[in-house]
């Protein structure tokens, strides 16, 4: 969480530092705030709220000089307010900061600080970092050294750029959190992630925890902790800046949901080798004596991940999918026969990271799954699978989720290969299904009667989303977004499960999404029987062919006939819709839905 942009070169610095910060809201929106020197002085402009009424407040009066750093929060440390907007500074406004993840041992580091004499304006972890920077330099050592010994002082979790007043150079460094920097000529941008500075340029160097890169007029230079010269390779980013760009829809999260035929069609495009298999860039052979498959992941990725399990398992494949943050709490028994595979779109999700390095520590292969290329999920796995979804910026994942559960179907089908000597066994009829799922999710595009459905029930008491096998992830998928954009009570069950205790909470108030796909069909029709006899008015989603199951609906959501496993995507995206139009009726803030961040980067 929280975007980090910086820049040095050529021409102002404001204009691009707030353009950064405007396409890396999706990080956090607590506050945004910029520190430029300006030959004299840091001249710093920060205050609660988003990026545009910071725009506003500078509007006329824009700072002047062509380095600086910006930052927009997500607060962790100190709620969201003026004070501890970033960037944050020494005792004499000499040193600037900005600052993404937790500075653990704060409170020590602030301690020793007021003990010495340093003044304190804020609550956060961070501003113990200017003041640990000003002692340095009040010690004697340059700005570089400076913040190299401050950084040496730091226990956490931190990407960090900092700004001495009178020089015209940039610090920064890493650790456990996101940074890369940008090259454009003689320009040159640090920033949290890519789609700051896409519109500038799309060469990139990935860099890595305790890199120290400093910044200046005559380019970059990239140190290890150590302080000898790194030399890291310059990458080509390959998306477009259109691709993060929101066009002609209101939010990004519609042009997303909209954008799932193209991102499914790059998904799965060269995937299918001539003999029925599988590639997707792994080594299968490595994966032959694995004795069972775990996911960790959280959310929405944790979702894609029970769709994993549920492939595996059918197919006879020992699997199992943990939240993360329970896998690290609570690790299964791990050794070289275990295979863990980290979900996560971003590839910086803590949680995710700290259940692989758990993984790892125990000797278990890892692989990553993940819509980003150079992020530290990659870095830390031994083997990754790019799911080739394209830039998602709206909060709420969309097509990325497509995507993965698009992805893990054939990773299940690889890995099954390798562990048992054979495919899954009706993998050709999901095949043909996975080859029709661009243009069957475009029809549901095209004819979706979520927005009907949204007007009907915006506003209901609750919204309970069930399903069974395949279709229980999609109902705790379909919920779990419901509630992030609209802010109303939105809960999933497996569908079995009601009656042990949900019915309580089901009155005619409180309509039912019943999403039935497949197998066990009998059985959630008779929940649903259930539901309606306490008078909530069900929503069935299901495929066009279902006649039993729409029969019993009192509205329905139907989805090209496919395999069930490839149909609970379509099913997924009439819930998109429905959850993305009650927002819309709601008038609620749907990219940047209240408290939350697209990458979370704490655990
Ligand atoms: C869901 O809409 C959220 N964006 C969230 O649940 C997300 O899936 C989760 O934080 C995991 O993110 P990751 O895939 O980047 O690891
Ligand atoms: N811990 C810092 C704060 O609360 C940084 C949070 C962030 O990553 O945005 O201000």
């Amino acid at each position: 969480m929280c975007g980090i942009i910086a820049r040095v070169g050529e021409g102002g610095a404001v204009d691009e530092l707030l353009t950064g910060l405007k396409n890396l809201e999706y990080r956090g929106y607590d506050s945004a705030g910029v520190a430029i020197p300006n030959g004299k002085s840091i001249d710093i402009r920060k205050q609660e709220g988003s990026v545009d009424d910071l725009v506003s407040a500078i509007d006329g009066n824009e700072p002047v000089g062509n380095i600086g750093i910006g930052h927009t929060r997500w607060s962790t440390h100190g709620p969201p307010t003026d004070e501890n907007a970033h960037p944050h500074t020494d005792c004499t406004g000499s040193v600037a900061v900005v600052h993404n993840g937790i500075i653990d041992n704060h409170d020590e580091l602030r301690d020793r600080l007021i003990a010495e004499g340093h003044e304190f304006t804020s609550e956060t972890d961070t501003e113990v970092v200017p003041h640990l920077i000003e002692r340095h330099l009040a010690n004697g050592d340059g700005p570089e050294a400076a913040f190299r010994s401050a950084v040496d002082e730091l226990d956490g979790s931190y990407a960090l750029v900092a700004t001495v007043e009178g020089g015209d150079a940039l610090y920064a460094t890493r650790n456990g959190s996101p940074l890369v920097l940008g090259i454009d000529g003689d320009r040159h941008y640090l920033a949290s992630d890519v789609p700051a500075f896409l519109e500038f340029t799309d060469d990139v160097v990935y860099l890595e925890d305790h890199d120290v890169v400093v910044l200046n007029g005559d380019g970059y230079t990239i140190f290890d902790s150590e302080g000898r010269r790194l030399d890291r390779p310059v990458e080509t980013v390959e998306w477009s800046p259109e691709d993060a760009e929101k066009g002609s829809y209101d939010h990004f999260m519609f042009k997303e949901i909209n954008e799932q035929p193209v991102a499914l069609g790059q998904t799965l495009s060269d995937r299918f080798t001539g003999d029925g298999d599988v590639d997707l860039g792994i080594d299968p052979d490595r994966y032959v004596d694995v004795d069972h498959v775990h996911f960790v992941a959280c959310g929405t990725s944790y979702h894609a991940g029970l769709q994993g399990t549920h492939i595996l398992t059918r197919a006879g494949v020992p699997a199992s999918t943990y939240r993360a943050s329970e896998f690290v709490a609570t690790p299964p028994p791990l050794n070289e026969d275990s295979l863990v595979v980290g979900v996560t779109q971003s590839g910086e999700t803590a949680d995710t990271l700290e259940a692989l390095r758990v993984a790892t520590r125990r000797g278990a292969k890892t692989i990553a799954v993940t819509n980003a290329p150079g992020s530290t999920a990659v870095r830390e796995t031994d083997e990754s699978i790019f799911i080739r979804a394209g830039p998602e910026i709206g909060v709420a994942a969309t097509k990325t989720f497509s995507s993965q559960v698009a992805t893990l179907i054939m990773f299940a089908e690889l890995i099954t290969r390798s562990m048992t000597g054979s495919g899954i066994e009706d993998f050709e009829e999901i095949v043909d299904s996975l080859r029709s799922l661009p243009d069957a999710v475009q029809r549901i595009l095209d004819t979706s009667r979520a927005e009907r459905i949204a007007r009907f029930y915006a506003g209901s008491e609750a919204q309970f989303f069930i399903g069974r096998g395949g279709a229980y992830p999609i109902a705790l998928e379909g919920a779990l977004k419901f509630k992030e954009i609209t802010y109303e009570h939105a809960e999933g069950f497996a569908a079995g499960e009601l009656k042990h205790g949900p019915l309580a909470l089901v009155n005619a108030d409180t309509p039912v999404f019943a999403v039935i796909l497949g197998p066990g069909d009998e059985k959630t029709i008779g929940n649903v029987r259930e539901v309606q006899a306490r008078g909530a008015p069900v929503i069935v989603v299901a495929p066009e062919g279902a006649d039993d199951a729409l029969a019993v609906a009192d509205e329905v959501l139907t989805v090209p006939d496919s395999h069930p496993i490839v149909a609970s995507v379509l099913a997924n995206v009439q819930l998109q819709l429905v959850s993305y139009h009650v927002a819309e009726l709601l008038s609620r803030s749907i990219d940047k839905p209240r408290n939350l961040a697209k990458s979370v980067t704490v655990e």
